[in-house]
């Protein structure tokens, strides 16, 4: 076990989404912990944004514009990682789209197969193709972001809670296959964080808000650092022990 200060000092990570929000934040978090990261979105501007800052914080970063339901984009991001940094350690599998609170009854098929296509598939090429490159490396950590409304039905889209369910499912499975392999999967649970499509939100909805801090132990909306910082914790080696968890990092909201 690593007994460097940083966290993930001479790992190789690869972020999905990694172009804002949790994801972006997870970028600096993962190369201030002395990962190096490659990180995968689909808008190149904002990705080679984030991946410069990372460079100029003194991290080491590239990027791969992709679609995470695209298992030859998958692959090609775990390739990227594979070749510039010597194979891949740690992955966090991020990338998602929200939802809108339509009825089920009223959510058409294209909107169904969006939120499934990146919040499960994405997911599930992810595990793919990260586990064959950490099998070959000899070991691993994944991290999947699910959310709340992957442990409860919180008042949002029915296609949303079942993807972040089966984001929990897949995760728990491969846990339990790869564990005798040295490849831990865990999943974090975000209740809300103030990224920018959160805030968005909150600035159209501000009752929206204040009925959740009513509803949260911990009355507040964290920055999105706080739920990358989790992520982190679980992909490093301070988790040795940790496999198949689901992580809440709600401030509370799961346990009332
Ligand atoms: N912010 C919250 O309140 C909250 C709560 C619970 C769970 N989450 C989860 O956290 C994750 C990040 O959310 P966020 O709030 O940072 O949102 P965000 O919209 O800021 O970030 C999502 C990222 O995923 C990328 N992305 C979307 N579809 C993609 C695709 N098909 N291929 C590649 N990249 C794609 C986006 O470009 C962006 O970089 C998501 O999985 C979300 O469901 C967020």
């Amino acid at each position: 076990m690593s007994t460097n200060s940083q966290m993930l000092t001479g790992k190789s990570a690869l972020i999905t989404g990694a172009s804002s929000g949790v994801g972006a934040c997870a970028a600096h978090v993962f190369a201030r912990e002395g990962a190096s990261v490659v990180l995968m979105a689909r808008r190149e501007e904002r990705l080679a944004a984030v991946a410069e800052d990372v460079r100029r914080a003194g991290g080491r970063a590239e990027y791969v514009v992709g679609d995470v339901a695209s298992s030859s984009d998958m692959a090609r991001a775990v390739k990227t990682a594979v070749e510039c940094f010597g194979g891949l350690d740690v992955a966090f599998n991020n990338a998602g789209v929200g939802a809108h609170q339509t009825p089920l009854h009223l959510t058409g098929e294209d909107e169904y197969d969006e939120i499934m296509d990146t919040n499960v598939r994405g997911v599930w090429n992810g595990l793919s193709h990260q586990v064959r490159a950490m099998l070959r490396g000899g070991g691993g950590a994944v991290v999947n972001n699910s959310s709340v409304a992957g442990l409860v039905a919180t008042p949002v889209s029915a296609a949303f809670i079942a993807a972040k369910h089966a984001v929990i499912g897949l995760t728990r499975a491969a846990a339990a296959e790869y564990g005798a392999q040295g490849i831990r999967i865990n999943a974090i649970a975000p209740g809300i964080a103030g990224s920018e499509v959160v805030q968005e939100w909150f600035s159209r909805h501000p009752e929206a808000e204040k009925l959740l801090h009513r509803s949260t132990p911990q009355p507040r909306t964290p920055e999105p650092q706080e739920v990358a910082e989790a992520a982190a914790w679980l992909c490093s080696d301070r988790a040795s022990f940790v496999t198949g968890v689901v992580l809440p990092v709600d401030g509370g909201f799961t346990v009332l």
